[in-house]
This record gives structure tokens, sequence and C-alpha cells, in this order.
């Protein structure tokens, strides 16, 4: 039986989900978490479907041990690959949330405002046609175009935000014909919260470019409210885990979380 005060497991292929965790942190200061980033094999964006799904369910396994009330898959191309088998995997034994469902009930609850949505993530997301999936199971009229733009991850991850270089790939990208109408943009990826007022910028501020990271937070807040499982008191330090360890990941932890951070290697690979 899950308790108020456990932890929150939040997990992703590396340190992009710190997006995700930093939102959660900021509106739920009482919750421990626990994350962990898998950099042993990052990038999940270009893995098959089965692969996925084998990382995400050893990953759910650590996550339980620390005796996790929630697993959230903080990883798009995880969510929109695993969730399901995560789900059945876990049982009742905590609660399972993903990062598409959050977003895809904020569209349908704005279903009068939208005619036109983009949807912009990895291969592995845009390729398992989740988001146009879920977003006609509810709100058929809305036009959904979904584009892969890999570049965006190594981009952000080397640096190349708000310049010239990472101005010329979002102006490759989102000129295109798939992106022409919309009038929503739905930002797939852990990574692309980092560019989203670049992005907007670029759409002269006329699309709505949605802040996926602070939709999940909320539902996520919504969740736990309704479940009777906010936490009352937090039981402990935030632990961020990762696969393996290298200085590089050490940096750029920091940018996705907003505040210094200490990566911890914990290779449950290796066991
Ligand atoms: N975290 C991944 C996602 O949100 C992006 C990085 C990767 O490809 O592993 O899809």
């Amino acid at each position: 039986m899950a308790k108020k005060n456990d932890p929150i497991g939040i997990f992703d292929s590396g340190v992009g989900g710190l997006t995700v965790a930093h939102a959660m942190h900021s509106l739920l200061p009482n919750e421990q978490m626990i994350y962990y980033g898998d950099t042993v094999h990052l990038p999940y964006g270009d893995k098959s479907r089965e692969t996925i799904i084998s990382y995400s369910v050893g990953i759910t396994d650590f996550l339980l041990q620390q005796g996790c009330k929630v697993i959230l898959i903080a990883c798009n191309s995880a969510s929109s690959n695993a969730w399901e088998k995560v789900r059945e995997h876990v049982g009742g034994r905590a609660m399972v949330v993903n990062v598409i469902d959050p977003v895809v009930e904020q569209v349908c609850e704005d279903r009068n405002l939208i005619r036109s949505v983009g949807v912009i993530g990895t291969k592995a997301t845009i390729d398992s046609g989740t988001y146009a999936r879920r977003i006609a199971e509810c709100a058929s009229h809305i036009h959904v175009s979904s584009m892969a733009t890999p570049l965006f991850v190594p981009m952000i991850e080397e640096g190349f935000v708000f310049d010239d270089i990472s101005n010329a790939i979002i102006r490759s990208y989102l000129s295109r014909k798939e992106m022409e109408e919309i009038d929503t943009l739905i930002l797939g990826c852990t990574h692309y919260p980092i560019i989203r007022n670049q992005i907007s910028r670029f759409f002269n501020f006329e699309v709505n470019v949605l802040d996926t990271a602070q939709i999940v937070a909320k539902k996520l807040q919504e969740m736990l409210q309704h479940q009777d499982l906010l936490a009352t008191a937090r039981s402990g330090p935030d632990r961020f885990y990762v696969s393996d360890h290298t200085p590089s990941f050490g940096a750029i932890a920091g940018m996705f979380f907003n505040e210094p951070i200490r990566l911890e290697k914990q290779n449950i690979w290796a066991r």
C-alpha cells in the first residue's frame, strides 16, 4: 500500500527528464523525488519499442525497490512506447504516470480553441503515433501534424541555445510544410522546454507552444490529491541517480534542473 510520504520515482533516458522533475519539485516541494537517468543507454529516441520497454521495466523495478508511490515516466520516447507495459508490470504496487496523457487532456479541454496541433519529438515518439492517436480519441476535429526533430537533443546538450546555430536548426525544421498551419505546438521531448521561448519567437508568438513540463506537474498534483497521496512532509532528500556518470552529464544536469544538483552513479544494469 502506497503511503503519502513515500517518494515519487521519475525516470528518463538521461538528464533531460530533469525539466519535468524541476517543474514537479517547484509545484510540490514536500514530495521527495528519486530520479533515475539511464545515461548508459541514451538516447532512447533512436531505439526500438522492445528495447525501450525492456529498459523502462528494469528502471521501474529499481524505483519500486526504493518504495516509490508513483512511477513518473518523464521520457516521451518511453511514455509513447512503454507506458502500457510498465503499467501492467507495476500492477497495483504504485501509480504509473506518463508525460503524454496530461498534455493530451489539456489539448482536449481546450478543443474549442484549437484547430491544428503540431507535435515534435524524437523518432521513437513520432513513429509511435501516440499523440495523434490519443488526441483523435477525444477531439477528432483537431488536425495533428507530427514531425521528428532529432537534431534538437544533441543541439541542446551541446549548449547551442539562443544563438545563430540553434536559430538556423529551429528554422530549418519548423518552416517545413507540416508546421505551416498549426495554432498549437506540443513539445514532445524532455529537452525542448529549454528552447520553448526560442520556438515561440520563431512563430512570432502566434502559436501556443505548450509548456509540457508544467502541465505534467499540475496533472500529477491533481492525481495525488484525488488519491489522497499528497505528501504532508518530506521523508528525505531528493536523489538523482544515473546509470553512467561523466563530467559532461554533471554539467548539463544543472541546466535542465535549473539549479545545481549532485548526480550519483547507480548502474542497475551491472548487477
Ligand atoms: N528523453 C528523450 C525523450 O523525451 C529524449 C532523449 C533521448 O532520445 O533519449 O524522448
